[in-house]
């Protein structure tokens, strides 16, 4: 940084971590743009806002690569749009969100980008982008022109065919070898549909429902009914080289899967969300047990352990994210029949919120929890997101790069209460009551300030789209 270089925002004495190591030292800021990272007083005093972060964890801004802001789905649309799911972001610490473009039925997937543009623009105080999901064989034309744009990754969905979007295994080889030929990524939802519909007919009685109301949620799907969808994905990967990225991985033995097929050398890579870090099916027994039906739905301690060993000592799983869907008590209420006077858990809208608890839930139970470092921390939900979505500016504090910040009071806790702590739209929290750390004492978006004193600020949206190229990743 060249001498007498005017400073926006200077943070002076924090403990600055990457994903490489961490220092005590100062951050500068100039518009947009982190100018200068060094030890403290590198840059000295002056700039127009100083920042003190003595005792103060100080992190680059996460990227939740799974969202999904004002999504019609399961015959509702979730609540929370892009300026209600930017501020649960900020509050979270998170200063990106990747949402998944999914066409309407004969909706092309330009259309859709255009429709996701309308929705995001100016409403968001992060940067945002999105997944094209392929709900149709047209949509394979559009691929080159996506990734042209800077959208480099889609999506495809082996489940969900009452909505139109589940693709089958001629359609996921088909897009795998598109992959590897535009240099583009495909995520897959895996979940057995054909198995899974066998399972759900067979307990879609009005006795049963009367009976195990929301348990038929988890007693329909198994563990085998994404294993085996992994797997299955994981062999078209295998034949046609294209590169795979398993979302929202819930199960144990998803991560043996994903273990072994990497050991071989298969590009493929997965998530796990935040909730298959904390709940197990047991959230079914609860009077308001369906209010917890997502999709991959929680599993068991056992997968909990298994998923956290990953984080803790292996590469099978790389990013953490939330799959945030949120719908309120009463849209979730849409699974009631009154004339019958029971629940019909195949009609609950499905999806849990979760942005503002992401990086909480992971500094808790994963920091605080002695289970990974700061430093994995950032790894997880900073700088694999950016290297792996392929954002060349995000994911690290360092010259050059997007100036999004993140302070976090290591020694604070506070109970997660809806719209309260809380800056989700959803009236409930799968989280609530739970006293977590983590929550954003600052966070800057591309230099602007939106969360102060943990208080979101009125900070205007500035968060913009941001176009994306991938690049080389291993796990
Ligand atoms: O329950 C969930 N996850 N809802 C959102 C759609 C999806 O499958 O990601
Ligand atoms: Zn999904
Ligand atoms: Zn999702």
């Amino acid at each position: 940084m060249a001498p007498g270089t005017t400073i926006d925002i200077l943070i002076q004495g924090g403990t600055i971590h990457n994903a490489s190591g961490s220092f005590v030292g100062d951050i500068a800021i100039r518009g947009e743009a982190i100018i200068g990272v060094g030890a403290p007083n590198a840059f000295g005093s002056a700039a127009a806002k100083t920042i003190d972060a003595r005792g103060l964890e100080v992190i680059p801004g996460c990227i939740d690569v799974h969202v999904h802001l004002a999504l019609p789905f399961c015959g509702t649309v979730s609540c929370d749009d892009f300026h209600h799911g930017s501020r649960a972001a900020v509050n979270g610490g998170v200063t990106t969100v990747v949402d998944f473009a999914i066409p309407a039925r004969g909706q092309t997937l330009a259309a859709a980008h255009d429709a996701w543009m309308a929705k995001a623009q100016g409403n968001s105080l992060v940067d945002f982008t999105w997944h094209m999901a392929v709900t149709s064989d047209a949509h394979l034309r559009e691929v080159p022109d996506m990734v042209k744009r800077g959208l480099p990754t889609f999506k495809e969905f082996m489940i969900y065919e009452s909505e139109g979007w589940n693709s089958d295994d001629a359609r996921l080889y088909a897009t795998l070898e598109l992959m590897r030929a535009n240099n583009a990524m495909l995520l897959v939802h895996a979940e057995s549909s054909r198995v899974l519909d066998l399972l759900i007919a067979r307990h879609h009685t009005p006795e049963l429902m009367r009976r195990h109301g929301a348990k038929l949620h988890p007693t329909t799907r198994p563990n085998f009914i994404e294993a085996e969808a992994i797997e299955r994905a994981v062999h078209w990967c295998e034949k046609t080289g294209g590169r795979l990225y398993i979302v929202h991985m819930s199960t144990g033995e998803g991560a043996d899967i994903i273990k072994t097929a990497q050991s071989r050398g298969v590009p493929v890579l997965a998530e796990t969300c935040a909730q298959y870090l904390v709940l197990d099916d047991s959230v079914f027994n609860r009077p308001d047990g369906h209010l917890f039906a997502c999709c991959p739905q929680v599993k068991k301690q056992e997968d909990i352990d298994r998923l956290w060993a990953a984080l803790r000592d292996g590469r099978e799983v790389s990013i953490v994210s939330t799959d945030t869907c949120s719908f309120t008590r009463e849209q979730k209420a849409m699974w009631w029949n009154r004339e019958g006077n029971f629940g019909d858990w195949t009609a609950i809208p499905m999806g849990l919120p979760g942005l503002d608890t992401l990086i909480p839930i992971v500094f808790t139970r994963g920091v605080r929890g002695g289970q990974i470092t700061m430093n994995r921390l950032v790894e997880l939900c900073a700088l694999h997101p950016a290297r792996v979505m392929g954002f060349d500016k995000k994911g690290e504090i360092a010259p050059g790069m997007d100036a999004d910040v993140v302070l976090i009071d290591p020694k604070r806790t506070i109970e997660a209460k809806p719209r309260v702590t809380l800056q989700s739209m959803c009236d409930w929290s799968p989280y609530e009551g739970m006293k977590l750390g983590g929550f954003a004492h600052t966070t800057i978006a591309r230099g602007n300030i939106v969360v102060q004193n943990h208080q979101v600020t009125d900070a205007q949206p500035r968060g913009r789209f941001v176009e994306r190229r991938l690049g080389e990743f291993r796990p």
